[in-house]
């Protein structure tokens, strides 16, 4: 669990400019964000915002920091000049940038980020142990881009606080995608790893603050492997990814992976003649090759509803270059459920510890990522779960008093929220 520096939830009257980039999975989004708070028009469009996505290269996950940074400024420097943004701002008056950074990181203050360990399948050289918003910073430097990088955030604070900007209720931040984590709002009293005595606790008044946003990373939850039951496809996934041994949780239930399972059970059923018998004989590539099937084929699965699943069948042959016979079929839907309803219960085991702990027992739980938005059946099975767990007498999943919601924009609004706070923090402590 990591402290964030993230001292309270918004007031939903933070107002202000912002650049944010978000390191995410497969893309860089560079946003410029403008909060409107109170003087919004509209109570549901409390902001607006301008994006780009840059499409990482194949490459980027293994490639080295230095690359990395360049690779992330030079998109900046390519936002800024299709904004217009040079003409507002210069070296003399920066323009504020928040980074989502979505990995394990030891902040020592909000502005600074030391990489634990990469996760979902990333493994670039040289930012392990290492303070990622220093290394960015580097790289702005040196192109001279007029950026003034003001607080490095996490997916899940990002997701809390954009969240709570327009929704009061919001408990916890979720993210439930490629990976898969949570954050909340704890006593600074209950953080052991810190003393309360600490300077930076302290607010203008020099009195310990109450209150800081905890990013979980329950991601590697039971790396020990001493709770939690593993399949031997799990094992092999653990096995062969860049980084054994970590995100053991996470593995086991987020969207990176749940594709990558179904697909070796499939190769486990063919390699034992049950699947595909004569087609394999033809020697089937696609099947043996990791990753070739993605969480979003499951969900597809899940939700087919056509007669004789006529685009399931679609789907492993344009995938897998694969006929499937009925047999096959109704075993895959069977195998497609198993893995998802597990992966959804496990997500709500990480939620309803949260509560748990804290004492939490009502609220809502905004949720982010591939899996949350568009598995058919995720949030009514996670929502299950967590009745069974917190013994809701259910009521309809609507009606409990924890639910899950949609979480808003976190990387991009969440991250500016988090920006504005920082800087207006920053301003009442000078003017002390
Ligand atoms: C990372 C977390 C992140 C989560 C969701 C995990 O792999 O460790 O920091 O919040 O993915 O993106």
């Amino acid at each position: 669990m990591n402290v964030t520096w993230v001292h309270s939830l918004p007031t939903g009257k933070e107002t202000g400019t912002f650049l944010t980039i978000d390191l995410g999975g497969t893309n860089l989004r560079v946003c410029k964000v403008t909060l409107h708070g109170e003087s919004a028009k509209n109570k549901d469009q409390k902001y607006d915002i301008e994006q780009e996505q840059y499409k990482f290269p194949n490459s980027i996950k293994s490639t080295n920091a230095d690359e990395l940074w360049t690779h992330v400024a030079e998109k900046l420097e390519d936002f800024i000049e299709n904004k217009g943004l040079a003409k507002e701002y210069d070296d003399k008056n920066k323009m504020p940038l928040g980074f989502c950074f979505s990995y394990p990181a030891t902040q020592d203050g909000i502005d600074h980020a030391v990489l634990q360990r990469w996760t979902k399948g990333f493994d670039i050289d040289g930012v392990e142990g290492h303070d990622a918003a220093a290394q960015l910073r580097a790289k702005m430097e040196e192109k001279k881009l007029p950026l003034d990088l003001i607080c490095v955030i996490n997916d899940t604070v990002g997701a809390l606080v954009a969240s709570a900007y327009s929704d009061p209720a919001t408990i916890i931040g979720g993210i439930f995608g490629t990976g898969c984590n949570a954050a909340y709002m704890s006593s600074v009293s209950s953080i052991k790893k810190l003393s309360p005595d600490d300077e930076r606790l302290k607010d203008k008044d020099g009195n310990t603050r109450p209150l800081m946003a905890i990013n979980c990373e329950y991601g590697a939850f039971d790396n020990a492997r001493k709770v939690l039951p593993w399949t031997k496809y799990d094992a092999q996934i653990d096995e062969e990814s860049p980084r054994p041994g970590q995100q053991a949780f996470e593995k086991l239930s987020a969207g990176l992976y749940l594709g990558e399972i179904f697909r070796l059970i499939l190769v486990e059923f063919a390699d034992r003649g049950l699947i595909f018998a004569d087609q394999e004989k033809n020697g089937n590539e696609k099947l043996r090759q990791r990753y070739s099937i993605d969480t979003g084929f499951l969900s597809q699965i899940e939700n087919d509803e056509t007669e004789g699943f006529t685009d399931t069948r679609g789907m492993f042959r344009d995938v897998l270059g694969l006929d499937v016979a009925d047999e096959e079929l109704e075993v895959f839907r069977r195998v497609a459920e198993l893995i998802a309803v597990r992966g959804a219960r496990l997500c709500a085991c990480g939620v309803a510890a949260i509560c748990l702990e804290e004492g939490i027992t009502e609220g809502h739980v905004a949720a982010d990522g591939s899996v949350a938005n568009k598995h058919p059946h995720f949030k009514k099975r996670w929502a299950k779960a967590l009745d069974q767990i917190l013994g809701f007498d259910s009521v309809g999943e609507d009606q409990d008093p924890i639910i899950i919601t949609s979480a808003d924009d976190g990387s991009g609004v969440g991250c500016a929220i988090i920006a504005a706070m920082e800087m207006e923090d920053r301003l009442q402590r000078q003017a002390a």
